[in-house]
This record gives C-alpha cells, structure tokens and sequence, in this order.
C-alpha cells in the first residue's frame, strides 16, 4: 500500500504552484497497476496505448469502450487509492456530446476511474467544459494524436514551425479556459513543451516534449522494455522485461523438453 497521500485534480494545481513535478504511468492491469502505485507514482493512466501493448491491434484506434472499462476496473481493483484516468477511446466522444457524456459517465461510475482523457484542442474545448460542469475531470492531450494518424498520414511531430507552436499554445489555452484540470503535451519540440508550460496556468505532463513540462507520461511497457514491435524515440528503458521473460519461459520449455523439469 502506498503511503503516498491521495492524489486528487487539486494536487495537480498545487504541484505546478509549488514547482514539484507529476509523475504518470500507463497501466493496464491489476498487479502493474498495484506496483506503480506503490512504487509512488503520482497518477495511472489505462491508456488507449492498451490497444497495441496488451490487446495486439495495430494502432490504437480499434478498442472499445468495453474493453477500455474492463481494463479500467481490473486497474481499479489492484490501486484502489491511486488517480486513475480513463483514456476514451477513438469515437467514443466525437460523433455527439451527448454520447461523450455517457461514455466518460460509465469510466466513473462502471469502473471507478477518477479522470477521463480525450484528445484535441479547441476543437474539443466545448465539450471538455460540458464533462467538467457534469463533475468529470478531463485530461487534455495536444500534440501528437494516435486517434488522428490515418488523417495526419503517421505518428508525426508536431510544434516544428512558429505557426504550428502557436497553434498548440491557443490549443492549451482553450482547454484550460474549458476547465480541464491538466494537459499532456505529446511529442512537440521541447523548447515548444516549455514556452506552453510557461503560458498556461494547469499542469503540462509531456511525452517527447522535454524536461521542463510539469511531469512526465510513459507508456508502462516501453518503460519496462515489453513492447518490443518497435521503440517510440521519446520511450526511455529502465529494464529489458523483454528479453528476461524470453529467456526464462525459454528455460522452462527446454526443461520441460528435457526432463529436467521435476
Ligand atoms: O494511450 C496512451 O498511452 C497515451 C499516452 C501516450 C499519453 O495516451
């Protein structure tokens, strides 16, 4: 169990107020879920990342809602105090708010999580604010969207030209003006991550936008070295999971196949 005092959507604000950096974490699982927490990390998030790293779709945008919440409570069930947030799922929240409503209602009420994540900027600010006068918190994400690569053409950098990183700063501020508690900032330029952290008054979380966003996000299994199919540039590893696993279930075979398994 965690000692770690509970973390709330005020403990957000005070961080960045205070200078103290936010940590988050993708989980997807009961016992990760239960280690992350205890280890201190600030904050869960079931990622859509589920999609490629635990369900084996391509890219992100097959899960579903069902998925999501099953995943979403099995993290619940290992850190029952831990902030979990709840990343909606592609066309879970763009076809009409009112869907978005229900759907965001559901990650709270059918499987405990604390926040949900959408992704988008002003297109999304409306209806961010319409989830916040209902009592949902929201996670922004700008930057790069996985939920928008088959109209972006890839998984691109974003924030490279002057245009561009004025774009994503008017993005972060009509999300916080819409209420949303924080923002993660993905994969822009790190002098980019920097100049919005300064500009707005909630808490940026970066992936892939430098060292001076409010805290960091990381995929758990890029961290841990489990997603092996390719590495994200911004992806740091603490351990080589992979490879350790590979090779005992491989010496569990072999005994097995050699009769040195008693
Ligand atoms: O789904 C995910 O893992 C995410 C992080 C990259 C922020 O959205």
């Amino acid at each position: 169990m965690s000692t770690n005092p509970k973390v709330t959507v005020a403990t957000f604000r005070k961080r960045k107020a205070a200078g103290e950096k936010i940590s988050m974490l993708t989980v997807y699982d009961a016992p990760t879920a239960s280690i992350c927490h205890a280890a201190g990390v600030d904050s869960l998030l079931v990622g859509d990342s589920l999609a490629m790293t635990v369900l084996g779709y391509k890219n992100t945008l097959p899960l579903t809602m069902e998925e999501a919440l099953h995943h979403t409570r099995a993290v619940r069930r290992g850190a029952p105090d831990a902030f979990v947030v709840f990343d909606m799922p592609f066309m879970s929240y763009q076809a009409d708010d009112a869907e978005a409503l229900r759907n965001a209602g559901r990650a709270m009420k059918e499987a405990g999580a604390d926040a949900v994540k959408l992704e988008g900027g002003a297109e999304v600010a409306p209806l961010i604010a319409k989830l916040v006068r209902s009592g949902i918190p929201v996670l922004a994400h700008l930057g790069l969207l996985p939920q928008h690569i088959m109209t972006a053409g890839g998984y691109r950098q974003t924030g490279k030209t002057p245009e561009d990183a004025a774009r994503l700063l008017d993005d972060a501020r009509k999300v916080e003006e819409a209420g949303a508690f924080a923002t993660v900032l993905e994969c822009m330029p790190a002098d980019v991550g920097r100049m919005i952290t300064e500009n707005i008054g909630i808490p940026t979380i970066g992936i892939g936008s430098g060292p001076d966003c409010d805290g960091q996000v990381q995929v758990l299994n890029d961290l841990l070295g489990l997603f092996e199919e390719f590495t994200p540039k911004h992806a740091r590893r603490y351990a080589e999971l992979g490879r350790i696993f590979r090779e005992a279930v491989t010496r569990y075979a072999d005994d097995v196949k050699t009769g040195a398994f008693k």
